[in-house]
């Protein structure tokens, strides 16, 4: 064996090279970011990003034990990367900061459904339609979106009243006559969290297109 010391000292090597490659830089990288704080327009200081609300941040959990990333990303790609940007995903990159409340960022890899990492931005106004969870059909013909009804309750309609929470179904999803759906507190905590997804803040390192064009000026 005698290029034993000089194998020891490959493997030594290749160890060493992929710890500073893997860990050391990305930690000396990422380590110190922190929020971005800035004034708003009104003179209130905020930062980026915000904690979750506890409401939202139970649907993130709920989002991930359901496997919704198995089919949507959180992550809008560089102009140079894809057309994210130009199918409204997004009006910037995402970059880490955007993560930084988040123990284990969402990111997903295949995208058989839209990116969802400004969903709550394409909602404007609205509330959210927990229709969309319960028969995501109603909402989108055809669609392959997985329906989650067990975040919600079939109940008989009480003293004939319908609740005002009930959701508004037709046809197959429509529940039988007398009875009625109503979100459950996992459905509206996934709904919470849907809405909440919003990256549409100017950051240093990923400027919003408006602010950029501002800068050059
Ligand atoms: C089998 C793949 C698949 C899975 C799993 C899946 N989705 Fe979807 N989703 C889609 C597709 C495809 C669309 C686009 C069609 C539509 O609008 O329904 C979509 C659309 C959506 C939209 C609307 C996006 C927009 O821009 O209008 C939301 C919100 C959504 N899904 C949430 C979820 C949630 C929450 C889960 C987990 C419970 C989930 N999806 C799981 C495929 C999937």
């Amino acid at each position: 064996m005698k290029y034993g010391p000089i194998i020891y000292l490959g493997v030594l090597t290749a160890l060493v090279a992929t710890w500073f490659g893997f860990v050391a830089v990305p930690r000396r990288q990422l380590a110190a970011l922190g929020p971005d704080v800035s004034t708003n327009a009104a003179g209130v200081v905020v930062s980026y990003p915000a904690a979750r609300s506890g409401e939202a941040a139970q649907g993130r959990d709920i989002y991930l034990s359901l496997g919704c990333s198995a089919c949507h990303t959180l992550q809008v790609r560089p102009e140079s990367g894809g057309s994210d940007i130009a199918r409204g995903w997004g009006k910037r990159r995402t970059v880490a900061r955007d993560y930084l409340q988040d123990a284990a960022p969402l990111l997903g890899s295949s995208r058989l459904g839209p990116d969802l990492a400004n969903f709550g931005e394409r909602l404007g106004t609205n509330a959210f339609p927990l229709v969309r969870l319960f028969a995501p059909r109603q909402v989108s013909p055809g669609s392959i979106c997985t329906p989650v009804p067990f975040l919600f309750e079939t109940r008989p309609i009480r003293r004939g009243v319908p609740s005002a929470d009930a959701l508004v179904l037709k046809g197959a999803a429509a529940p039988e006559s007398g009875n009625e759906v109503i979100p459950g507190r996992r459905a509206r905590q996934l709904a919470a969290f849907l809405a909440s997804l919003s990256t549409s803040v100017d950051l240093p390192e990923a400027p919003l297109p408006v602010a950029a064009e501002t800068a050059l000026k």
